[in-house]
């Protein structure tokens, strides 16, 4: 176990700030409901000092366990846990108004292999256990195209250090998105990263969504707003 592991949020420092939306429209009552009544049930926090093991947070060990950062709507998220019960996922959103969305998705399907932190995700990594994950989806994050708000960006060389550290050998980390700028700037900086090899097999590899990658919600938006998504798939050597 590193240093940067065992270090709880509050002695990490600065305190970095958050630059997107954490409200939307106020919730219509069912979903407050979800939210007073299985979040609670679900939620994984984050205890000063304490690592957490993905294993310790389901009832029974699991095959695997798949870790997705942002996931919006939660679309990508229970279509996994739906097509994988033997697989824990942990989903990390801010967004209140996408955390509700994902509990009537985990509700409706009846997940039991889901975990929610409701939180800035960059507060629960450090705190995960390391080679404790199988699968990694960062998909269609803020681009923050602008080249003076670059240091928003999720992908930079310290999130992406944590990033491998958590996959086992062998596992996978994937990045969709459908904004250029990001679409260069993620590859450029996973692919002289070390730790990851990028499985790309031919040059179209990155346009087609893999059979076992269910779409999320902006994806959707940008096929309909005619931007063109790319796919890609690094392996954490
Ligand atoms: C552009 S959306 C993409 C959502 C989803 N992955 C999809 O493809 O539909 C990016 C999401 O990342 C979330 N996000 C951004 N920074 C975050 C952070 N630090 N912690 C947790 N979620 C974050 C945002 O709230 C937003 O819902």
């Amino acid at each position: 176990m590193t240093d940067k592991h065992a270090a709880a949020p509050d002695e990490m420092a600065p305190r970095r700030n958050f630059y997107g939306r954490r409200h939307g429209r106020p919730l219509r009552d069912s979903r407050k409901k979800l939210m007073e009544s299985l979040l609670p049930r679900i939620t994984v926090t984050v205890t000063p000092g304490k690592v957490i093991d993905p294993a310790s947070l389901f009832p029974a060990p699991l095959k695997e366990y798949w870790l997705e950062i942002g996931f919006g709507g939660g679309e990508h998220l229970a279509a996994q846990a739906g097509a994988h019960r033997d697989v824990g996922l942990i989903g990390c959103e801010i967004f209140l108004n996408g955390i509700a969305s994902a509990l009537s998705h985990i509700e409706a399907e009846a997940l039991e292999n889901v975990r929610i932190y409701p939180e800035d995700v960059r507060d629960l990594l450090p705190a995960l256990k390391p080679q404790s994950f199988d699968k990694i989806f960062l998909l269609f994050p803020d681009p923050w195209h602008k080249a003076r708000h670059a240091s928003r960006r999720f992908v930079n060389q310290a999130n992406l250090d944590i990033v491998a550290s958590l996959l086992k050998p062998g596992a996978e980390f994937r990045i969709g998105s459908d904004d250029p700028v990001y679409i260069g700037w993620a590859l450029a900086h996973t692919t002289r990263h070390p730790s990851f090899k990028w499985l790309a097999e031919k040059s179209s590899d990155w346009l087609v969504r893999p059979d076992d990658w269910p779409p999320s919600r902006y994806e959707q938006k940008a096929i309909r707003q005619g931007r063109v998504p790319h796919y890609f798939r690094f392996e954490r050597v």
